[in-house]
């Protein structure tokens, strides 16, 4: 009789509950930030990594495994075949090229889709009836992507879109009025890139709506000049790539606190890419970012947030954008 036959009176075959499986494909900076973000909120206690190329993934599901004792013995496996990710409730995909010195966004998208469509072809084959967060950018196009290569309900496939700006946005306010980031309310929407903005009409502090004190607050009139502030928001991304190469703590906790909202009861809000149509006015297919309540089974609503009309025209402007982009893709 084995070591294991003397040790334990065998009630039944050892099991693994899939229920809360989360899939990460793709084992680079992002991947793994994510990995270890979700890991440390006990976001779920079954976590595949999969990246189909190199032994680097096998190493990271090794090292990881060493922690278990830290993350409520939770399983980790995974490696270079999608067969692993059977069954996901949630795929998270951080695959993807990075955009090269002098290269469009378009040819970037072009190049990236390839890899996401292929990527999420496997996954349905194993998941048919997973949800999809798309982290790789452009991250609003690419989560468009998904969606048509999925052939999933448009509820269960979003982009990380401004999230991570929304929370770089709470951020920076929260060092000028000394207050939580988590007690600040403020959204940015639009395109994760060059055409998100902030909506300053919203910004609000402890049931205070700050625009009710100071009426140009954020516009290029306003004596305090707060919207020089939104300069480093927007350009954070940018700063951290000069000064480290990738971005990927911050995207990696966002991503966690989103796929929480999608394993656990639900109801938070986040700035995701969803698809727009049907609302502000938006008539095609088109994934832009905009707050978007999270349940367990994807996307329940979208917020119907009350934009002034300047706030309202960047949108349209943003959604033209990405719509061009979105048809320039050949999926
Ligand atoms: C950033 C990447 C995720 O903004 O686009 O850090």
């Amino acid at each position: 009789m084995s070591l294991l036959g003397k040790m334990f009176y065998k009630e039944q075959p050892h099991v693994q509950n899939l229920s809360h499986k989360v899939s990460i494909i793709g084992a680079g900076n992002v991947g793994m930030a994510v990995a270890v973000s979700l890991l440390g909120k006990h976001v779920t206690n079954n976590l595949v990594l999969i990246d189909p190329i190199g032994d680097k993934v096998k190493g990271e599901i090794i090292d990881l495994q060493h922690g278990s004792l830290f993350l409520r013995n939770a399983l980790i496996g995974g490696g270079n075949t999608f067969e692993d990710s059977a069954d996901s409730k949630l795929c998270i995909i951080t695959t993807g090229v990075r955009q090269e010195p002098g290269e469009s966004r378009l040819v970037m998208a072009q190049r990236n889709s390839e890899i996401i469509v292929k990527v999420v072809k496997m996954l349905i084959k194993y998941s048919p009836d997973t949800m999809i967060l798309v982290v790789g950018n452009p991250c609003d196009v690419m989560a468009y992507v998904a969606w048509k290569a999925s052939g999933l309900p448009a509820y269960k496939v979003m982009g990380a879109g401004t999230t991570l700006d929304s929370q770089r946005f709470r951020v920076e306010l929260s060092k000028k009025f000394n207050i939580n980031p988590s007690n600040i309310h403020a959204w940015i929407i639009g395109e994760h890139g060059e055409h998100s903005f902030a909506i300053w009409s919203s910004v609000n502090i402890g049931g205070t709506r700050i625009e009710k004190i100071n009426p140009k607050f954020g516009t290029d009139d306003d004596t305090e000049k707060w919207s020089v502030l939104l300069k480093d928001v927007l350009g954070a991304a940018k700063t951290i790539r000069e000064l480290k190469d990738y971005t990927n703590w911050g995207i990696g906790m966002s991503i966690a606190t989103i796929a929480k909202a999608l394993m656990t009861q639900g109801g938070s809000i986040y700035a995701v890419s969803v698809n727009a149509k049907g609302k502000f006015g938006i008539e095609d297919d088109i994934f832009i970012s905009l707050p978007a309540v999270l349940g367990s089974n994807g996307i329940t609503d979208i917020v119907h947030l009350n934009l002034t009309e300047d706030e309202l025209a960047r949108l349209h402007n943003a959604a033209k954008i990405l719509k061009e982009v979105q048809d320039s893709i050949k999926i």
